[in-house]
């Protein structure tokens, strides 16, 4: 049996998980199910990264502890994941005991084995931004992400000799020219060891950092966020699981490439392990053209997508949509529309017509007997082989798209067979034993798409087998494995067709349309991906990104010119002061609080807002707000709302419309 063992990055814990997470992890998981059912033994690893300056800041705001804050916030991705059916062996985090000893003993052995120096390290500190900058980064002469002073500063730092490795990284990838895919990415590293290798800065000092793991050999230091990190994908296979280095393949974003190959790469050659078989950096999601970013609130929430879509969709459009390494645009519109083209309708027909009409009425509701193959037959026994065999090559290779391509060629074949074959006109002759084989074929190609699906849209897939009576997939392609006589049923449609774009997703887009996206700001973000090496010593610091990413400074969006409505307009909405008499969190949405809010009724009505992000449930009660109360209910992720608030602001809605304590819940405001 082989071993296969991929993993996804461990996600920084602060995030709240978005597609693009999903998409890494979607497809992480499409190949680990899909290795499973060829038969191999498969490993498959995602999880948390918990340290850091981002953790630990995020954590004192919230007055608790980092650890407790991690723990908190980790589920959340563990939520989606399972949400979206990912079938991971092992869920890491970067605070597990197990993991920050198996750190600490290869930084020990590091040290022991001369691999790693102090040394002074001077250069520009912003204390605001709590991170150096190289002297060109600087605006002004100051921070670029804060517009603060910045001082020159000298400390002490543990490195990693990585410039020793530069030499064996270029002879490993000479030699492994695939071990960093796809291509571009491959040459992109290339061009970056053009330049002369620096060595890692792979320690802070606790006094600027106290939240991550301790030196073994300097109580005074934590280590490097990104140590920690890469490290995960090593000490994840302790207890028994080692057999599985090198991983197969890391899966990960292109802004995370030259750590995951220069600096991880070099790291396992001074650790005594072989570097990773491949590397492969997938493409960014825009969306709907933009960049995905908070402040200009058009982050697709996963969650979303699965409540409207379902999680198999979801899939589905992820790994179908773009061409997996290149760049793409999520964009509702097209999810729509391949929902509708090729889920509901080539798909769901080519089952769907079969199974509720043809085979009940005709032939008694159960799988036909085969009969003899005619050329029609063979054309499409050939499709079905053609389809899988390019389906297996390319999702071994990550290659999604082409491999659904591939397999939808075989859904559109059987479509075009039912079309030829004309089954309506061999029951209409009475020709029952060519009538049977025809169906019988569809079924087959049925069966066939169905189990390859297992392992891309695993809720569909059963669904499919299901209805020929199969509890578990069958890849065999040939058009002769049903048994006759087994019950069938159509039972519900896969995917109904949707005449619109979703009412939630439609209301976010709405609402994400009333703000036009914030002006550019002036300061640069830092690039996640370190730049190619500039002389020490300020390259090292100057890959601190992770613990320090600066972020662009939230600009308020420029107000839009309203269309004009009449006063009787206007009137429609009715407006009444309430007092919230109690709020909690929304138990399976982070932004969504669940008030409770007086509003001069004889009870108090549940009102469920987007207001988690900038209000404490604590900080609410008692507060006098303004309510639309003809509101038509909704419901926001299973609990109903009855109404709706006033609040001032954009994507993260800040200040509340209030009302005076001393006007009585329930009076009219116009
Ligand atoms: N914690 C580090 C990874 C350490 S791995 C040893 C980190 N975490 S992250 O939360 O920022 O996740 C980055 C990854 O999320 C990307 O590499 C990519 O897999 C995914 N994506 C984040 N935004 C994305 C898009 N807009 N589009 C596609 N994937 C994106 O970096």
């Amino acid at each position: 049996m082989a071993r296969f063992y991929v993993t996804t990055p461990i996600y920084y814990v602060n995030d709240v998980p978005h597609v693009g997470h999903a998409y890494t992890t979607v497809a992480a998981d499409t190949v680990a199910r899909w290795r499973r059912l060829r038969g191999d033994d498969v490993m498959f690893l995602t999880g948390t990264d918990e340290h850091g300056q981002k953790v630990l800041r995020a954590a004192e705001k919230r007055g608790v502890t980092p650890q407790g804050h991690a723990d908190e916030l980790h589920v959340r991705f563990k939520a989606l994941w399972e949400r979206l059916a990912i079938s991971n062996d092992a869920f890491i985090r970067t605070t597990d005991a197990d993991h920050q000893a198996f750190v600490q003993a290869q930084l020990q052995k590091l040290h022991d084995n001369g691999e790693l120096y102090a040394a002074d390290y001077s250069g520009w500190y912003s204390t605001s931004a709590e991170r150096f900058w190289a002297e060109e980064e600087l605006v002004e002469g100051k921070c670029p992400d804060t517009g603060q002073p910045v001082e020159w500063i000298t400390e002490k730092n543990w490195f990693f000799k990585m410039s020793a490795y530069q030499d064996r990284l270029l002879a490993h990838i000479a030699a492994y020219p695939d071990c960093i895919q796809p291509e571009l990415r491959r040459n992109e590293v290339l061009g970056y060891l053009k330049k002369p290798l620096a060595d890692l800065c792979i320690s802070r000092p606790k006094a600027r950092l106290s939240w991550g793991i301790p030196l073994p050999f300097d109580p005074e230091y934590v280590t490097y966020v990104w140590f920690d990190a890469l490290t995960n994908y090593l000490s994840a296979l302790q207890g028994g699981k080692e057999a599985f280095w090198p991983a197969d393949y890391h899966v990960i974003g292109k802004d995370i490439l030259t750590f995951h190959t220069v600096y991880w790469f070099s790291m396992l050659f001074a650790m005594g392990y072989a570097p990773p078989k491949h590397v492969y950096a997938h493409g960014w999601w825009t969306v709907e053209g933009t960049k995905m970013s908070k402040s200009l609130g058009n982050v697709v929430d996963p969650h979303l997508l699965v409540d409207s879509y379902g999680a198999d969709a979801v899939r589905y459009f992820l790994l179908r949509e773009i061409p997996f390494g290149g760049d793409g645009d999520f964009s509702h519109q097209a999810f729509l529309v391949r929902y509708n083209a090729e889920l509901a309708n080539d798909l769901g027909n080519l089952g769907h017509r079969v199974l509720a009409t043809m085979l009940p009425r005709w032939v008694g509701g159960v799988v036909p007997e085969a009969g003899p193959a005619t050329d029609n037959d063979r054309a499409l026994a050939a499709t079905a082989l053609r389809a899988t065999q390019a389906f297996d090559t390319n999702v071994t290779t990550l290659q999604f798209r082409q491999a659904l391509e591939a397999l939808w060629e075989l859904v559109r074949a059987g479509n075009k067979y039912v079309d030829t074959e004309e089954p309506w006109a061999l029951n209409k002759r009475g020709d029952t034993a060519r009538l049977g084989a025809v169906l019988r074929n569809v079924l087959e190609v049925w069966r066939i798409v169905g189990s390859h699906l297992a392992c891309l849209m695993p809720g569909k897939s059963a669904e499919m087998l299901a209805k020929v009576g199969l509890s578990a997939p069958d890849l065999d392609p040939t058009l002769d494995r049903l048994v006759p006589g087994t019950p069938v049923s159509a039972g519900d449609p896969l995917f109904p067709r949707l005449d619109a774009i979703p009412a939630a997703i439609a209301e976010l887009m709405a609402a994400a349309k009333l703000a036009e996206p914030p002006p550019e700001p002036k300061a640069k973000k830092a690039p996640k991906t370190p730049k190619p090496s500039s002389p020490a010593p300020d390259l090292p610091m100057s890959t601190d990104a992770p613990d320090a990413t600066p972020t662009a400074p939230a600009t308020p969006a420029a107000p839009v010119a309203p269309a004009l409505i009449e006063y009787d307009d206007f009137g429609k909405v009715q407006l009444r002061t309430g007092r919230i008499v109690s709020a909690e969190r929304h138990p399976n949405a982070d932004k969504l609080l669940v008030l409770k809010v007086d509003v001069g009724e004889p009870e108090p009505r549940q009102i469920v807002a987007g207001i988690a992000a900038a209000h404490t449930p604590e900080s609410l009660v008692g507060k006098d707000i303004v309510v639309v109360v003809n509101m038509k209910p909704a419901k926001l992720r299973g609990l109903v709302s009855q109404g709706m608030l006033l609040a001032a602001g954009g994507g993260d809605v800040a200040a509340l419309l209030t009302a005076g304590a001393d006007i009585a819940p329930g009076t009219i405001v116009k």
